[in-house]
């Protein structure tokens, strides 16, 4: 038996090069070998953003034509939409009888996030409690992986915690137990050498970024600011040049050379940014080509047969729960 792939994203913003190194490898080289959903996660995104929900609905073509174009391919990965398949939230209401106020709380990721968001006494219900929707996410489609970034090991962690609570409780064995898969790759620092690659920061390449915004944005990027004349000793593990010519550079042997050339001095920034910016036109080329192929109507029609399917797969899982909830 295939096992089964269950991950999502937020659709708050296209998505960039980070998403891409952390996760959309993972799963486009996955994909052939596991039965993989993957799900646009617009109703935990309105956990963040309930007071702007055209965003988000914006926002959600947006993720699905870049699946498509980095080599998602919808014969293979049921994509689908959160908001369009029932069972989830049914379940996370009987899932919500199982997790307990202090246990929500406890989970570190909400807490950073708490922290982030500036909450205080204030923390909407639906905001602490993504992750129990999260778990029926991850439960209605009996996913054995879910290729996720480290800070969603505490999801995975509750995920299971609830698995094991509901299979106990009602005696049964309906709900299965998942495992994290984390990406081997490190996350992608933002182009600021400062923070994570992130769309709230401006400071990511998206994978839809034209020539010019790409020119733009490695031109920007931060070297080693002790590095004024070329014949100057650069420092090569703090410059993001580097730490993206790693991700995106597979001729190892060449980068080593530049980095002790670089190290050395006598090796100049113009040069390096030159390189990245054709190392990253010819990695995004098959992924512009693809999207310049990809319709309005494709998308709706491979979102409305992926609901179609993860529908009946969720809707299996809630009634066999049902069964054993004694409420049918
Ligand atoms: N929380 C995930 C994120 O912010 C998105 C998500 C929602 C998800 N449901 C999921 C990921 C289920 C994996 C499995 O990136």
């Amino acid at each position: 038996m295939m096992k089964t792939i269950l991950t999502g994203d937020r659709p708050t913003g296209c998505l960039h090069l980070g998403h891409y190194i952390g996760s959309l490898e993972n799963r486009i080289n996955m994909q052939h070998d596991f039965n993989t959903f993957i799900m646009v996660a617009n109703v935990q995104a309105l956990t963040d953003y309930y007071d702007r929900p055209e965003l988000i609905k914006s926002q959600i073509f947006q993720v699905v034509e870049d699946y498509l174009a980095v080599g998602i391919d919808p014969d293979k990965s049921t994509i689908f939409v959160q908001s369009s398949v029932k069972p989830l939230f049914e379940m996370t209401v009987y899932f919500l009888n199982l997790v307990s106020l202090a246990r929500a709380q406890q989970n570190p990721t909400i807490k950073d996030e708490i922290k982030q968001r500036g909450f205080k006494e204030s923390i909407p219900c639906g905001f602490l409690c993504y992750p129990i929707s999260q778990a029926a996410d991850i439960t209605a489609f009996l996913a054995d992986l879910v290729p996720v970034g480290k800070d969603q090991l505490p999801m995975i962690e509750q995920t299971n915690e609830i698995v094991d609570k509901f299979n106990s409780l009602y005696r049964c064995d309906v709900l299965k137990r998942c495992e994290a898969v984390l990406s081997s790759n490190s996350r992608l620092i933002g182009i600021d050498g400062k923070n994570k690659a992130s769309k709230s920061l401006k400071n990511a390449i998206f994978l839809n970024d034209n020539d010019q915004d790409l020119k733009d944005k490695i031109f920007s990027m931060y070297t080693d600011p002790a590095h004024i004349k070329v014949s100057d000793p650069g420092n090569v593990s703090e410059n993001v040049v580097f730490k993206y010519l790693d991700a995106f550079y597979h001729d190892v042997s060449h980068l080593n050379d530049l980095k002790a050339h670089y190290s050395k001095g006598g090796l100049g920034d113009v040069y390096l940014k030159n390189l990245l910016f054709d190392v990253l036109k010819t990695f995004l080329e098959p992924i512009r080509e693809r999207r310049s192929r990809i319709n309005q109507t494709d998308i709706i029609e491979i979102i409305s047969e992926g609901n179609k399917k993860a529908s009946l797969i969720a809707n299996n899982t809630l009634q066999k729960m049902q069964q054993v909830m004694c409420l049918v």
